[in-house]
């Protein structure tokens, strides 16, 4: 589906169709948004919010016209709300950042003793800035566990929370396992302790209808490059009322309203977040990504990638692996994006992940290996990592099947 859209796809690697199920690391690009960098470098470069002249007024309104798509994608309130960045990484870190800087009537909103609540399957950019933050203020990171079957246990989140609890960051869908949190739940119970919700969207936004009013989401950042858009931009969503009083985390360029020796004055939202010459030919490519996925009724194409993640798991359980055995984490599960596991051979011994991930390579299927930025969550599974297939809108059955076949015959040869 939608596959001639997407030129890469169209190649053979050692001699080998390409099977491209590695999406969760980054997407492929459809051609309007290859075309889109393109346009933009060729016809209204210019730094934006700055100059009087045409072109800089074209590149302004191309950058805020996309920052209203995001809000919309979103079900934001205001584009005020969408703040540009690098990524998903360099949006948790800037709110780590400001909130250990936020202070309300003289006294941090996060003091020594503070807690910060993270759960056990974060990738490690939901986790490490947060560590630092605790640090910096002497608060201390909480981890809710997980239940048996690899979801989270909201009873043992209920225990964990207090009054002390200042902020709850958790993904929205592992990426690893691909399991979807109950995102809404989880925020409900963090407002009820009085702490803010940062929802690290990674993985749902390429999958999932956000809606940050529904979810009432304080916080929410996730990556273009997952979404068909180019690399080097993503979102940091706040709530207008939030973002405005915190402190930005990067001071230079446009970010400001007055600069003096004695005293800076800071711009309104968004600019205040938006130091030096934002990524603007990214954004306007990201609003083509985004436009893109709406063009394909993006509530139907979510439906459809998740039952091809539910076909993908039972494909998977039900392979033939020369006398090793499958383990599907979270298997049953309701997933999107991904699904990980491993072998073990009659023996008992689990088939080195990385030794899977060459053999099916060799035969043009590219999956990913390891522990997927989530050692903590790998460490609980107690493998030395994972295999991941990973889909998006131009996977289809016969991926599936390519993956089946290719993991068959690497069986065989481990067996
Ligand atoms: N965060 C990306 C992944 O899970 C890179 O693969």
């Amino acid at each position: 589906m939608n596959r001639q859209d997407f030129p890469i796809l169209n190649q053979t690697v050692y001699g080998k169709p390409l099977i491209y199920l590695d999406n969760a690391a980054t997407t492929q690009k459809p051609q309007a948004v290859i075309d889109a960098i393109a346009y933009a470098y060729s016809t209204f470069n210019a730094n934006i919010h700055r100059g009087v002249h045409h072109l800089s007024q074209v590149a302004t309104e191309e950058h805020e016209k996309a920052r209203q798509k995001v809000a919309d994608f979103i079900h934001a309130q205001s584009s005020n709300e969408i703040i540009f960045t690098k990524g998903t990484t360099s949006s948790i870190n800037m709110l780590a950042w400001s909130l250990g800087e936020w202070k309300k009537a003289g006294r941090y909103m996060i003091e020594n003793g503070d807690e910060i609540v993270v759960s056990t399957l974060e990738h490690h950019s939901n986790i490490v800035p947060w560590q630092m933050l605790a640090e910096r203020r002497g608060a201390v990171l909480k981890v809710v566990p997980l239940k048996a079957d690899q979801s989270i246990d909201l009873e043992a989140f209920k225990q964990l929370i207090s009054p002390r609890t200042k902020i709850v960051a958790m993904a929205h869908v592992s990426n690893v396992m691909g399991i979807i949190n109950p995102v809404k739940e989880i925020a409900e119970m963090a407002h009820q302790a009085g702490a803010l919700f940062a929802m690290d969207a990674a993985q749902s936004a390429p999958h999932i209808v956000l809606d940050m009013q529904d979810i009432d989401c304080d916080f929410c950042s996730f990556s273009a490059h997952k979404m068909y858009g180019p690399t080097g931009i993503g979102v940091l969503y706040g709530k207008e009322s939030l973002l405005q009083q915190l402190p930005p985390a990067e001071g230079g360029g446009e970010m400001i309203e007055h600069v003096s020796f004695e005293r800076t004055t800071y711009n309104t939202l968004p600019y205040k977040f938006e130091a030096g010459t934002p990524n603007f030919i990214g954004s306007y490519a990201f609003g083509k990504a985004l436009d893109y996925i709406c063009s394909l009724d993006k509530k139907q194409l979510f439906e459809e990638e998740m039952a091809l993640c539910k076909q993908l798991e039972e494909a998977l359980l039900k392979g033939n692996y020369s006398g090793s055995t499958i383990e599907i984490y979270g298997r049953g599960l309701q997933k999107v994006g991904a699904v990980s596991f491993n072998l073990r051979n009659a023996q008992g011994q689990l088939i080195h992940p990385y030794d899977i991930g060459v053999l099916l390579d060799r035969q043009g299927v590219a999956v990913r290996t390891g522990h997927h930025c989530a050692e903590p969550l790998i460490d609980h599974l107690q493998v030395p990592g994972t295999v991941r297939a990973s889909i998006a809108l131009y996977t289809d059955e016969s991926d599936i099947r390519a993956l089946i076949n290719a993991l068959e015959k690497a069986a065989a040869m481990l067996a």
